[in-house]
């Protein structure tokens, strides 16, 4: 069956096995507060034993509507940002062919909107979506955030105007909070079906709920495999688990000891494009869990070997105070050699015959060898192969990682007070009622 694998090997250099051990008290610590739910942000813990209390009913009950979404739709317009959105774009992403929106293969295409303002982008979406038949699903916690607010007006208008107001609210999906914010009133008086964001899993963490798992359903993926490879990741980074044998206390212990030697930058590694997003919405868990009190590693993301012809340069030589965590998969999907070629033009016949995945992992362990000799330590994370048992279970134990290190920062991993200050300015710019007074200063400061 294979596990997920933490090794430690390539940090030694900087960071001695001792020195990593020294967090050993503090991350059991951080553990029991977890698990007794006394630590900081403790009514956002929600998503900590989430995985083995989804029932089948629940899951079955997500399963139908995404059923009756795939028999209506060619598309599927997934309306959400930040913690609504990540999730579900990172496990399509990873289990979904490469070409995915190009085929035709019985699946409806997944189209995300409302996770940025940007013009252009919204007026070709409309664009394409006017020769479409297709539904929506709108995901907001809050059901207040302006991004997807302004998109869902836009797609619900459109949708209306295409297929009339009854038929548009068979096809629309909201996911919000249970009572309060707008998205729920608008969902109930326009008797949209729903699910429920628990009150107490915050966005970053709600990959598992159905703010992940509708999108991930629709898309064609098993989110019972899923689900189970998360509950074996819940098992595996418990606190039942000793630190030396828990792959979450591991790599937060490292990436502990590491920030504590001056390397203030983590740079999440994959050699395949297939995990571009996860690296996303790993980015956001943990730069929204630990970025605060002036505080917090900050979470970057390559893709491999793409850019180690941009990046590359950087991370050999620039400013010492990077170092990499780098997620391999063991196992590729398909197999595909190099060709020979007679003419050999290239001089590269001596890899002709070998696996590409082969090549692959030897610029990996290349690479993590060239960067140490740089100064660049290298975690290494490992998986047996993308599926959705393992999607499951990485997305776990990033989480649970996720939390322990915060705890061993001692800030709370759950909040993200700071990403209100552009919301404020964003508010006073546009004439938010109320905000005349910001909005004259604003002005005068930007000389608009
Ligand atoms: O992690 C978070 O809490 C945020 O990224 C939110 O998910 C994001 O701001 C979207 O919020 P909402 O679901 O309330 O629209």
């Amino acid at each position: 069956m294979g596990e997920l694998k933490v090794n430690l090997n390539n940090i030694l250099d900087f960071v001695s096995k001792e020195e990593v051990n020294t967090f050993k008290t503090k991350i059991e610590e951080s553990q029991r507060k977890l698990e007794s739910k006394s630590g900081k942000g403790n009514d956002f813990l929600g998503w900590l034993t989430l995985p083995g209390s989804i029932t089948p009913t629940h899951l079955a009950d997500i399963e139908q509507t995404a059923r009756d979404l795939r028999g209506k739709s060619d598309i599927v317009v997934v309306i959400g940002i930040g913690g609504s959105y990540l999730g579900a774009k990172a496990v399509i992403e990873a289990l979904g062919n490469s070409f995915a929106q190009l085929q035709n293969n019985g699946n409806p295409h997944i189209i995300f909107a409302g996770q940025n303002i940007c013009e252009d982008y919204h007026a070709e979406l409309i664009q394409l979506l006017n020769g479409k038949n297709y539904s929506i699903v709108v995901i907001s916690k809050s059901g207040t955030t302006t991004e997807p607010a302004i998109a869902f007006r836009l797609l619900k208008q459109h949708l209306e105007g295409k297929v009339g107001k009854a038929e548009a609210a068979k096809r629309i999906v909201a996911i919000t909070d249970q009572s309060k914010g707008a998205l729920r009133k608008l969902a109930d008086s326009e008797g949209y079906r729903t699910f429920v964001i628990p009150d107490d899993v915050g966005g970053r963490y709600s990959v598992l709920t159905p703010v992940g798992l509708l999108p991930i359903a629709i898309a064609g993926f098993d989110i019972r495999k899923l689900v189970e490879g998360a509950v074996a990741g819940e098992k595996n980074t418990s606190a039942n688990i000793p630190f030396e044998q828990n792959p979450a206390c591991i790599y937060a212990a490292a990436r502990n000891a590491l920030y504590g030697k001056g390397k203030n930058v983590e740079i999440m590694v994959n050699y395949t494009p297939k995990l571009h997003y996860l690296t996303e919405w790993w980015k956001q868990l943990y730069g929204e869990s630990e970025g605060k009190e002036n505080k917090g590693i900050f979470p970057a993301g390559v893709d491999f070997t793409s850019d180690l012809h941009s990046m590359g340069q950087y991370i050999q030589e620039g400013e010492r105070l990077i170092f990499e965590t780098v997620i391999s998969i063991e196992k590729p999907a398909h197999q595909l050699t190099i060709p020979n070629d007679p003419a050999n033009l290239d001089q590269l016949n001596f890899i002709s015959g070998k696996r590409y995945s082969e090549v692959n992992r030897m610029a990996e362990l290349g690479t993590i060898v060239a960067h140490n000799d740089g100064g660049v330590p290298c975690i290494s994370i490992s998986i047996p192969e993308l599926s959705d048992y393992w999607i499951g279970y990485t997305l776990y134990f990033f989480e649970r990682a996720c939390a322990i290190s915060g705890y061993v920062l001692n800030v709370n991993p759950f909040d993200q007070p700071g990403v209100e200050a552009y919301k404020k300015n964003m508010f006073a710019l546009l004439g938010k009622p109320g905000f005349e007074e910001q909005s004259k200063t604003l002005r005068t400061r930007l000389g608009i």
